[in-house]
Parts: structure tokens; sequence; C-alpha cells
């Protein structure tokens, strides 16, 4: 991690809405806002909703909103009246006006929500004249997404008011696709029922409708199933892997804490109608036939050989244990499926299909068999034979299948809907094939990969994904013709939670990086506008925090270059932000920037000691924590883990998968197929010695063969040592740090410094470890080149 000062203000953020959790409310309290002015905000313009709308056609005058405005819904009508009393509430918890619903007759100067004979699914109008507001809807979606809009233009500035005004206007909008989608990962990591509603919330108001909810996989089950009770009793929960969990004790039982959770059906029950509510469908996904570890651990008859697995559950990465294809397992699965039917009353069931590695099918003469007796060729073509089955029973209770893009070979089930993971590739097959399909790619939609490469990024997978590549990304296939593309139902983002520990981390990684699927999904690729998008974001920032939802920050976020000057002893600092957008203001003095602070023209040339604290500005917004470091003799000798590179990209992860259950860990960067770290032109003139903080962490990745390509030079020493070495890897070993002062710990050590010979100049540096196995890794934190003279 950086010597940074945000990631402070993250965990303060981050301990107010557990505050809030604990105290079992919803909605996390509003941002401490600026007092309410005593006038009306100044007008709003229409073109400022996020996603951009179909068409904007401004219209002379304005509206003024205020306290007491009344908003109308036809008499009985309870689709119009659940979206007027939604406005309402949000417009009193995020922007502190009180508006009255009413049904009947409209008053002069009111807000109407109107029912319209005909238009597009989910699509509005929403007009705005000086006599009112009209919101008219063929659909209850429709009603309830010119809400959205209209509470959008009422919060396009910050803090509470008792006025807001609206320039005239009319807007005509609708949806380009039907499936505008998240994926959250409940199973990896278990997220509160009252954060999954919240986020519900914050996809609705991103007009989002569709949550797929990944409930199961090899690490846990979380849905209650009232006819198998151990899938929860059991399989919700595990020992995180590491020493840190290892020697967390609870006094209770003795043993190592267990980590885990699961949803009763009646929280289900009330998820599902909070999320219908807001025109958000459940997809719920049960994994079949792989991502199976859990369940067989609880029921060790589903698995291939009928025992409990041996891997345990606290691995990442794809385990082999798949389900048997017995008549008891397939009887299992449809009482699953028929819990799940009745609790998510949804189009679809997503059956997973993925990353099912087949050797335990290969190596089961049982299985082998059963191939046989049922003429079956190969094992892709009977896990297509699987998913039929199941197919079929969906089919059969009104229900369609979806799966991962693998359902496609050995054969696609009839009617099945493919979500394209590995690419779009699937995708194109599907829709070429007469088939639906949801593309949801990685790595663009993966939004467990980080944002950005700074090093107060929460941990994630290492590609790096930032808000830019997620809104380039193109839904509409070139391969496909305007036909097949009419299969392409919409598009979803995914994030997995092997390394996203807690609630607001998830949020941080959805956000705001799901804005850009919002626009993807819902806007037409004629409105396709970066900087207007970024335009967009900058009061949406404001309603997150209005919100309570820890958005990220790293599009703005302050980033430091230094060149140090040694014979001057002066550093030249650059300052940047990843977007290019905003005024960057800092100060020298260890003040918190504000708008009035020094604004950034290029770069600073400080004397060592200098303390910059800087952050981005735009639109009257902060949008950017601060960030702060200081630039000593030290510092400038120093690289986090960040600014160094890794030798090779073979599987780069940032971890924190070790230290207490709860609490501060340090993500750290490293390539787990090749730990191994690159400081590029490190001047070692003067440096007498070199040292390293380390920290160790669990090999817990389940990656089958490719764990024995991973290798270590040999260690002299029991424990290992740290490395240095001059212009290559292959080159002059010049410093070694024995790993054995960090064996200990579950957190960072910092090594005793290791002497060097002097030398000229600039060189690279190549950072590996010795080990006698893959377990434990060793990370770096920073390397220090220590100056003979200070
Ligand atoms: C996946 O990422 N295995 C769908």
């Amino acid at each position: 991690m950086r010597q940074t000062s945000s990631s402070s203000a993250r965990a303060v953020a981050a301990l107010a809405s557990v505050v809030a959790l604990l105290a079992g409310c919803a909605h996390a309290p509003l941002a401490q806002t600026a007092p309410a002015p005593a006038g009306a905000e100044a007008a709003a313009s229409p073109s400022a909703l996020l996603p951009a709308p179909m068409s904007v056609t401004p219209a002379a005058g304005a509206f003024t909103v205020r306290d007491g405005t009344v908003l109308v819904v036809p008499t009985g009508d309870a689709g119009a009246r659940a979206s007027a009393d939604y406005l309402k509430d949000l417009l009193a918890r995020t922007r502190g006006l009180d508006l009255t619903v009413r049904e009947g007759r409209a008053p002069a100067g009111a807000i109407v929500l109107r029912r319209s004979a005909q238009g597009a699914r989910e699509g509005y109008d929403l007009a705005i004249s000086p006599k009112g507001v009209e919101i008219s809807a063929a659909d209850d979606a429709g009603l309830f997404y010119g809400a959205v809009s209209l509470w959008e233009l009422l919060t396009q500035t910050e803090g509470r008011a008792d006025a807001v005004t609206l320039q005239a206007a009319s807007i005509h909008d609708a949806p380009r696709f039907a499936w505008r989608g998240l994926m959250l990962d409940s199973a990896r990591h278990y997220q509160s029922p009252e954060f999954v509603k919240r986020f519900i919330d914050v996809m609705a108001l991103h007009k989002l409708n569709t949550l797929h909810w990944h409930l199961v996989d090899d690490q846990a089950w979380r849905l209650e199933i009232k006819k198998y009770p151990k899938l929860t009793e059991v399989a919700a929960w595990r020992v995180p892997a590491g020493q840190g969990p290892a020697n967390d004790i609870d006094p209770a039982t003795g043993r190592p804490r267990l980590y885990g959770g699961f949803y009763t059906q009646d929280q289900v029950r009330e998820i599902v109608a909070y999320a219908a509510a807001r025109h958000v469908t459940i997809v719920p996904e049960i994994e079949m036939p792989g991502h199976a570890t859990a369940p067989i651990t609880a029921y060790p008859a589903l698995g291939v050989d009928g025992e409990a697995p041996t891997t345990g559950m606290s691995d990442w990465g794809v385990y082999p244990n798949l389900y048997n294809v017995d008549d008891g397992t397939f009887a299992f699965l449809e009482d699953v499926l028929s819990e799940v039917i009745e609790l998510f009353p949804g189009e679809y069931v997503h059956v997973g299909g993925d990353e099912a590695v087949k050797d335990q099918w290969k190596a089961s003469p049982r299985i082998q068999a059963q191939m046989k007796a049922l003429g079956i060729s190969d094992e892709h073509a009977l896990q297509s034979w699987f998913v039929q089955r199941v197919g079929k029973y969906l089919d059969a209770h009104g229900k369609r299948l979806i799966g991962w893009d693998e359902i496609l070979e050995g054969g696609i089930a009839p009617n099945a809907t493919i979500m394209s993971w590995r690419g779009v590739d699937g995708a194109i097959t599907a829709a070429k094939a007469g088939h639906d399909a949801v593309l949801a790619p990685a790595p663009t939609l993966y939004f467990d990969n980080r944002q950005s490469d700074s090093g107060d990024e929460p941990p994630g997978r290492g590609n790096l994904i930032d808000l830019k590549t997620v809104y380039d990304f193109d839904p509409a296939p070139a391969a496909l013709t305007p036909d097949q593309q009419g299969h392409i139902l919409g598009l979803q983002a995914n994030l997995w939670t092997e390394h996203i520990r807690s609630e607001d981390r998830a949020a941080y990684m959805f956000f705001p990086r799901a804005a850009a699927v919002a626009e993807l999904g819902w806007s037409g690729a004629d409105k396709r506008d970066w900087n207007g998008f970024l335009d967009r974001l900058v009061p949406q920032m404001g309603r997150y925090e209005a919100l309570g939802i820890n958005a990220s920050d790293a599009a703005w976020e302050v980033r430091f270059t230094d060149a140090f000057d040694r014979t001057a002893g002066r550093a030249s600092v650059t300052l940047a932000n990843q977007v290019g957008r905003g005024q960057i203001r800092y100060t020298l003095d260890g003040s918190e920037p504000t708008e009035a602070s020094a604004l950034y023209a290029g770069p600073l040339d400080l004397a060592l000691g200098a303390r910059v604290r800087a952050a981005t500005f735009e639109g009257g917004r902060q949008l950017s924590k601060p960030v702060e470091k200081t630039f000593d003799a030290l510092s400038v000798r120093r690289r986090q883990d960040d600014e160094l590179k890794t030798c090779s990209a073979k599987l780069v992860l940032s971890l924190d998968d070790d230290g207490p259950m709860t609490g501060p860990r340090e993500p750290l960067v490293i390539d787990i197929i090749e730990p191994c770290w690159k400081w590029e032109g490190a001047d070692l003139s003067d440096i007498k010695a070199i040292s390293a903080a380390v920290s160790s962490l669990p090999f817990n990745f389940q990656i089958g063969k490719d764990r024995d390509a991973i290798k270590f030079r040999p260690p002299a020493t029991p424990e290992g040592e740290l490395e240095v070495r001059l212009d290559s890897c292959e080159g002059e070993r010049i410093a070694v740090l024995p790993l054995k002062p960090a064996v200990a710990s579950a957190g960072v050590t910092e090594l005793p410094p290791a002497p060097i010979t002097p030398r000229a100049g600039r060189h690279d540096l190549c950072i590996t470890y010795t080990a006698k196995s893959v377990d434990p890794l060793w990370a770096i934190d920073w390397i220090q080149l220590v100056p003979a003279t200070r």
C-alpha cells in the first residue's frame, strides 16, 4: 500500500455504513450536506440523465418542485401508486423534499403519473412544463423509470433543498436492451440481506433490471433448501485459508472461527419482493455439474466417488469435484430447483455449467459405464445430456434455462440461453444457432478486476478494467447480422467475490462502473459519449454519497510520479488522474485540499521533506479523497508493490487473504504463477543496503496441473530468502534477505536490511524468493534502497 491517507478515509466511510447496517436500517444515513438554500436550486437540465435518454426536446419556461408539491396517480392504479410512493420516499431521503401522494384529479402545478395506451416496454415520456410534470407510460416499469428520471433531475445538485427548479422539456425514452444486469457472487463472500436490498435499490436507480444472484459455488451454498438442511448447516461455513484464520480460535467451540452465512427462504422472499417493487428480476444461479464442492461436502453421495471431497472449501480457482449422474442426484437437483422455482418468480433459472473439469467423470468406471449405457461418446456430451435433463425439468415447470457458454459444448439444450463469459464468442455461436444470449465477457465486464493500479485499490484480479474500458465495450458484436443481433438480450457485469471480502468493497467494485453498463444497456449506440458520460457522472457521485454507497473514486484519484534529483536533493513530482479531467488541487502544509487550494498546472519542484496532499475537483464537487505523500530521502528510494512491475502477467492478483477475519489487511499485488517483481531504473549510487517488507499469503488456489509448473530456486535456509538480482532475473545476486523473521506473522513484516556493495548508476532490479514449495506465497509490500548518507 502506498503512503496515502485515502485508505483511512475509506475505512471511516466503511465504518459509517456498517453502523447503519447494525442499526438495522435498510438505507444508510444521508450524507451531511449544506443547509437548505433559501430559494430554489438552479434549473436542472434534462440532458443530464444517466443513462442517456432516447430524446430530449427543450421547451420554454421552468417548473419548481417544492415541499408539498402533489404527486397524482390514477385512482386504484396500484402500479402507478407504487412508483409515486417510491419517488416520494427517495426524494425525502436523498433530497429532503417532502412531496404528497394523492389519487384522482390533479390540481394545478402537480406531478402526474399517467397510463398511456401504448408505448415501448419499460419506456416512458416525461414532460416538464411551467404547469407541472407529467410522466406517462404503458407499463409499471415505464412509470417507475420515468419517476427515477425525475429524481435524477431533482438531484443534479447536492444537499437538502425545499425547492428545485426544472427546465421545461419533453423526454421520450425506452431501453435498448431487455437484459441490463449485474451479477453478485454471494458464495465466495457473503453479503447481508440488508446489503443485497440496498444494492438492488441502487441498481434500479440506474435502470438496471436483472440481478443474477450467484448463490452456490465450491466454497459455499447460501440458499436455504428445506428438504436438504445440511446444505446450509454444513456447506455455508468454512475456515478461510491462511494462518490468520487458523489461529483465530472461536471461544465457543475451541476451533477456528467459521466464516459464512446463508439466506433463509423468508429473507429471499423479502428480497425478491423488494426487487420486484423496483422492477428488478432476480435470476438465481444453482451451479452444476461442476463448482459443486459445497453441496457434495454436505451430501457426499452426490459426488462421483460418494465420499466427501478431500479438498476443503477455502481455496479459490476450479475444484475437480463434479456431481455424479445418478438418478438420486437428479432427484436432489429437481427437489432443489422446485424450491428455487417457488422462491424466484422470474422467467430464468441459471444452472451454471462453467469450468466443469471432466477428470473425475473420466476416471470413474461407474460414470464411464453409465455413458456407455446411454450411448454417450464423451464427457462434453455427458455434460450436455446432464444440462438437457435439467432443462426438461425447468421447461416442464415454466422456466427458461440459462447457463455459462460451456453449455454450448457437446450440444446446447433446446430453448437454452447462453451467458457468454469467455469473450463474446459464445453469444455469437448461440445467436447464429437461433438461441438467445447475454454478454458478460471477461475481463471487460468482470468487475472483480481492479479499476486502477493505485496502491489504494482494494484487492481483486490484476487486469486493469478502468471506467473507460467498460464504457468502450460494444454490446453489438459485429459478427452478427441485424436479425441475429436480435438474440442478444443484453449485457451484464459480474462481481466474483473471491477477493472482495466486504460489502463496502463490493459496492466499490460495482460503482461507478455499473453506471457505464447501465448506459450501454439502456441508451442507443448513437448516445455513446465518453465525455458526456463523465459530465453526468459528477452529480451521480453525489447521489451515491446521498445513498450511502461506497463508490470508487479511482477515475479521479490523484496519482504521484516522482523523479529524484540526487545531486540537487530535490524531487520533481507530477500529479495526474486516470480520466485527465477536473482540477487537481494540492497543499504543501499538511492541510486538506479544498477548492481554494493551489491548482496543479505542471510538475512540482520540491525540496526533500515536502508533504503533498491532493484531490480532484469538478463542478463544485470534490471527486476524490485526498491522497498524501511525503517526499523525503527514504520515500524517493522506496517502491510500493503497486509501483513495481510483476515480471510476468500469468495470473496477477491483488490479495489480502490472511490475517484476522475482520480489520485491515494489506492488499498485495503478486503473480501467483511467477512471484517475481521488477524495479526498473533504480538509482543504486550511494546505496549501502536494501530492505523490504513482505507478507506470506496462503497458496489457496485450485489450479490443477498448473501448480506443478511453478518453480522456485532452492532455499539456503529452511524458511527461504528474498533475493535481489541486478539488471535481469538471471543477473548477479546483490542482496539476500532471509524470510525467517516474517514466518510467524500473518501481516506485513519489515525484513532487516541486507548490505550491498555500492555501485554507480541506474539498474533494473529483479526480486524473487527461494522456496521449497508454493505454499505459502511471499508478497512484497515495499522495497527500499538505504542510502549511505542521508
Ligand atoms: C466463470 O467466470 N467461470 C463464469
